[in-house]
């Protein structure tokens, strides 16, 4: 009989870039605590970190900070020559056609970082003005990565609190083990196939709902919820159906997911910088009634809130839509990407697992 290890519990790599521990809700970047590096140092400060191994010094800070702006610019000169990328109705679909157009021949990885880090952003926040029939706007070289991707993709209120509500956001999504995305850009690297093609395929494995598509369905539930009186109701029919409760549940964390209490510390940060999300109190709400829903229906895998849940509040709260959700995930995970691409060109070995044949076998061994 088939069955789905999903790889479980297999290690396939060693890494100094992050570690995940699931069964005490703890994330480590490089060395930091996630809740030490979200909220005081910006996703600047967090690329350095991944890609150079520490926490860069003023000046280090400055540059990448000016190569950033100055690779939006290029990327921004380079939407002429993309052809219908933009014209796809998902942001992803379209993310993955812009992305295919960058080549990688002859140009060092440290340059590659920044150009493909850049160009993530800016296609993001083009696609997001294209589809409310608005031209993409130019990117300001001046600002940090966070608040001009939240310029660009056209928020009007875009504002101090609200750029830093977005670099949390971008510094906790930045990086997180193996999962399914990093993975999927390691086994390309490994090939040594080039590093753009190793970024699209790892975007195309973000795509996907069980990874990096929850925060818009997470979104659409708490509208379709509405009140926090609600909850249990909605909960208990979608659990009967025997549909899952996105935002909840996780491969690795038994406990809640330490990203969601970072996400939620910023989205009342912003609050108390005057920028209210009504969203919040009911996500608390909703939270709390579906994990006592899944702790009855299913007390062996203790399942709790994950990182898409207070995503879904904290982009919300930013100001930007549901469907460019899964695109500013993107926008964040292109800088781990990027690292563990480097490490596994550094230090790994073609990924070549093997599987266990459990069909049937010719009933006589062919003479040879
Ligand atoms: N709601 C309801 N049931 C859930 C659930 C959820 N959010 N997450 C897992 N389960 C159940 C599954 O239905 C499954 O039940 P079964 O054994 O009867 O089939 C069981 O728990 C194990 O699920 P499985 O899919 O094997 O766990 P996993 O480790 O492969 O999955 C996720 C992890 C994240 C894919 C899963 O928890 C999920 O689908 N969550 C919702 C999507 C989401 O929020 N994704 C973002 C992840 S950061």
């Amino acid at each position: 009989m088939v069955q789905a290890s999903g790889l479980e519990g297999v290690v396939v790599a060693d890494t100094e870039l992050s570690e995940v521990d699931g069964e005490r809700g703890r994330l480590v970047v490089r060395g930091h605590d996630i809740e030490q590096l979200a909220g005081r140092h910006d996703f600047e400060a967090v690329c350095a970190l991944l890609w150079s191994g520490a926490l860069p010094d003023a000046a280090a800070h400055a540059a990448l900070r000016r190569e950033l702006g100055e690779a939006r610019s290029r990327a921004w000169q380079r939407l002429g020559g993309l052809g219908d990328a933009l014209a796809a109705a998902d942001a992803m679909d379209a993310l993955r056609a812009c992305l295919a157009h960058l080549r990688s021949a002859d140009v060092p990885l440290p340059r590659l970082r920044v150009e493909l880090t850049a160009a993530v952003a800016l296609a993001a926040a083009a696609w997001a003005c294209r589809r409310r029939g608005a031209a993409p706007l130019c990117p300001d070289p001046a600002l940090g990565h966070a608040a001009d991707y939240l310029r660009m993709a056209g928020h009007s209120g875009s504002d101090a609190a609200r750029a830093a509500a977005l670099d949390a956001y971008l510094v906790t999504a930045a990086d997180h083990g193996m999962n399914a995305s990093t993975f999927t850009a390691r086994v390309v690297a490994s090939t040594h196939s080039d590093p753009v093609s190793a970024v699209v395929a790892a975007l195309c494995a973000l795509k996907g709902p069980l990874h990096g598509g929850a925060p818009g369905p997470v979104l659409a539930m708490l509208d379709a919820i509405g009140q926090p009186q609600h909850a249990a109701g909605w909960i208990a029919r979608e659990t009967a159906a025997g549909h899952r409760i996105m935002g909840m549940g996780h491969r690795v964390y038994r406990v809640r997911d330490p990203r969601a209490a970072v996400l939620e510390r910023a989205v009342e940060r912003l609050r108390d910088a005057g920028v209210h999300s009504d969203r919040l109190e009911l996500a608390r709400a909703v939270e709390a009634v579906a994990v006592a829903s899944l702790k009855e229906h299913r007390p062996e895998r203790r399942l709790a809130a994950n990182v898409e849940f207070y995503t879904a509040v904290v982009l919300d709260a930013v100001g930007l839509p549901q469907e460019l959700f899964s695109a500013t995930f993107a926008v964040a995970r292109v800088a781990g990407w990027l690292a563990h691409i480097d490490e596994q060109l550094a230090h790994g070995r073609l990924i070549r697992p093997s599987s266990r044949y459990v069909g049937p076998m010719p009933e006589q061994a062919v003479a040879v």
